[in-house]
């Protein structure tokens, strides 16, 4: 055959001989890159610096792993700590990003809260160009300086304001929102907002309802009209963006828009726009939201919707999967706990979310329920993290027995 007669040892030897070379490089540089993850160079700083600036000792006692919050109530994992290794730690104030201690943020706790709830960024990603989101088009961009420089904005603590807001938005007046809070305050002011839009269940009905307009995806605007002008401005193509040329002129944005003009200032329509992207639906857990303002959570009814879940059928589904149904029924009599039917006629409403949501706690302060917990012989009713959202579903769905009794 020919392949034999044109079989040349030496040279081939050669060719081998570098290809086995050429992969074994291969496999050093993976081995080098497995072993030297970015975060791990940070920490390796991070260890010199201690040793440097602090003391021996706290160099010594520092271990290199990936660091990180759980979060279940959240259903996050917040790995920015692996880089940002000083954030819990008041001496180390003075020390350079991504080590120093984080400026005062209480009564908040990184610890409950993580990084990404207020920052934004993928908590997962351990490299920083993932974890701080600086990827072209990443869903959840970091509100950070560079992202902020982009708007105009001199500091990151202004675009922050959306995300303090997923919380606070029963808030009126707090500091470090002030772009939120004057936001707040233009609802009401010129042309109410609610005359044509529905907000959090009131207003009217001749424009959408905004209670949740910052779920709604980019892909259902309609940039058409401003994406040129947005390209040479060199401003984001984003949401926010298009909320402030909307606001800046309805018209502009939506050619047969019957949304009155206003003549804002560029920091109003920011304020409104920033607004408008803080409405997000999310669940978020009883300790999350700030104390007084816990009964106003506006009903959950666009997830359901996605669900075709009534509220009463939700309510159902939880009163089992919550463990509730493990002790109580609704008219079936007593067993572990009290029948639960027509509790809501018999106890005060307020009494009765206190009750659901935080019983232990009920159980040592509120006279009825002592009572009741002596009565049961202090079996006691366990404490189920669950959102005021939950809470509503569960007392509806308990409700919905009077009617069929009646
Ligand atoms: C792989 C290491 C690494 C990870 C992971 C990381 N960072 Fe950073 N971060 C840095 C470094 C380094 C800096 C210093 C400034 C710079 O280079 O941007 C920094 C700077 C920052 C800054 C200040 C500068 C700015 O752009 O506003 C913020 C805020 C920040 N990080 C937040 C986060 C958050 C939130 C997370 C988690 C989602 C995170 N970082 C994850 C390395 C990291
Ligand atoms: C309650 C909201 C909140 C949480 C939670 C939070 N931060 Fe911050 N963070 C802020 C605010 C507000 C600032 C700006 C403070 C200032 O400049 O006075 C800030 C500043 C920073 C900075 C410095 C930015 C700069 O410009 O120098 C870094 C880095 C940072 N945070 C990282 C983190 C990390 C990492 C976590 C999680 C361990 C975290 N943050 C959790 C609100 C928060
Ligand atoms: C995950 C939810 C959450 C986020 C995000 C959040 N907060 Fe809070 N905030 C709370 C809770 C809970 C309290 C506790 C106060 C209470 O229970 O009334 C609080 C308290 C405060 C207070 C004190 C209020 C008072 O009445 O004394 C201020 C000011 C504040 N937050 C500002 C901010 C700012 C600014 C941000 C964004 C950087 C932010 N918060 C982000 C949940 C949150
Ligand atoms: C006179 C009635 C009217 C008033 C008052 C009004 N709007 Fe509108 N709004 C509309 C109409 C009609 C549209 C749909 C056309 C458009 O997008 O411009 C709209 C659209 C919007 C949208 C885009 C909604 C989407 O899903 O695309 C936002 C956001 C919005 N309005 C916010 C506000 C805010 C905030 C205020 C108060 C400061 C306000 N509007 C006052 C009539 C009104
Ligand atoms: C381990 C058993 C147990 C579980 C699980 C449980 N409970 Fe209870 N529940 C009790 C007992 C016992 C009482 C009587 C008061 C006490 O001992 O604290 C009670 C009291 C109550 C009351 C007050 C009744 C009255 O007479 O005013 C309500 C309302 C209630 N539970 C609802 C719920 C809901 C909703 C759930 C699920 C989220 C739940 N319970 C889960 C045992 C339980």
């Amino acid at each position: 055959m020919n392949n034999k007669k044109n079989f040349n040892p030496d040279k081939d030897f050669y060719w081998l001989a570098f290809f086995s070379f050429l992969l074994f490089v291969v496999v050093i540089i993976a081995f080098y890159r497995e072993a030297n993850p970015e975060w791990k160079k940070y920490q390796r700083e991070f260890k010199n610096y201690l040793e440097e600036n602090i003391s021996p000792e706290s160099a010594s006692a520092f271990e290199f792993s990936v660091k990180q919050l759980w979060l279940p109530e959240l259903n996050k994992v917040d790995r920015c700590i692996s880089c940002h290794l000083g954030y819990d730690q008041p001496n180390l104030t003075e020390a350079p990003e991504p080590y120093a201690a984080h400026p005062d943020i209480l009564p908040h706790s990184v610890l409950k809260m993580g990084c990404t709830i207020c920052h934004g960024g993928q908590g997962f990603a351990l490299k920083k160009k993932d974890a701080h989101g600086e990827v072209e088009h990443w869903e959840e961009p970091m509100l950070g300086a560079k992202l902020a420089k982009k708007y105009g904005f001199e500091s990151e603590k202004i675009l922050m304001q959306m995300n303090c807001n997923t919380c606070h938005r029963r808030d009126e007046d707090l500091t470090g929102m002030e772009m939120i809070n004057l936001g707040k305050n233009l609802l009401t002011q010129k042309k109410k907002c609610q005359t044509c839009h529905i907000i959090d269940g009131k207003g009217g009905k001749l424009a959408a309802d905004l209670t949740f307009i910052g779920d709604k995806p980019a892909e259902r605007f309609d940039f058409s009209q401003i994406k040129d002008k947005l390209i040479e401005s060199e401003r984001p193509l984003s949401v926010l963006s298009w909320h402030f040329e909307h606001f800046m002129n309805p018209k502009a944005v939506v050619p047969d828009s019957k949304m009155p003009y206003v003549k804002y200032t560029e920091e109003e329509a920011w304020a409104l726009a920033m607004l408008m992207m803080s409405w997000r639906s999310v669940s978020l857990p009883v300790m999350l939201i700030p104390e007084e303002k816990r009964e106003e959570v506006p009903p959950p009814e666009k997830k359901l919707e996605k669900r075709k879940l009534s509220i009463v059928e939700w309510g159902k589904e939880l009163f089992e999967s919550k463990g509730c149904s493990e002790c109580h029924t609704i008219g079936g009599g007593v067993e572990v706990g009290p029948d639960l039917i027509g509790i809501t006629k018999l106890r005060d409403i307020q009494w009765l979310r206190k009750m659901i949501l935080d019983p232990e706690k009920m159980e040592q302060t509120d006279p009825l329920a002592k009572k009741l917990y002596q009565e049961y012989e202090e079996t006691g009713m366990p404490t189920e993290e669950l959102t005021l959202q939950e809470v509503e579903a569960i007392i509806k769905y308990i409700e919905s027995f009077n009617k069929e009794s009646n």
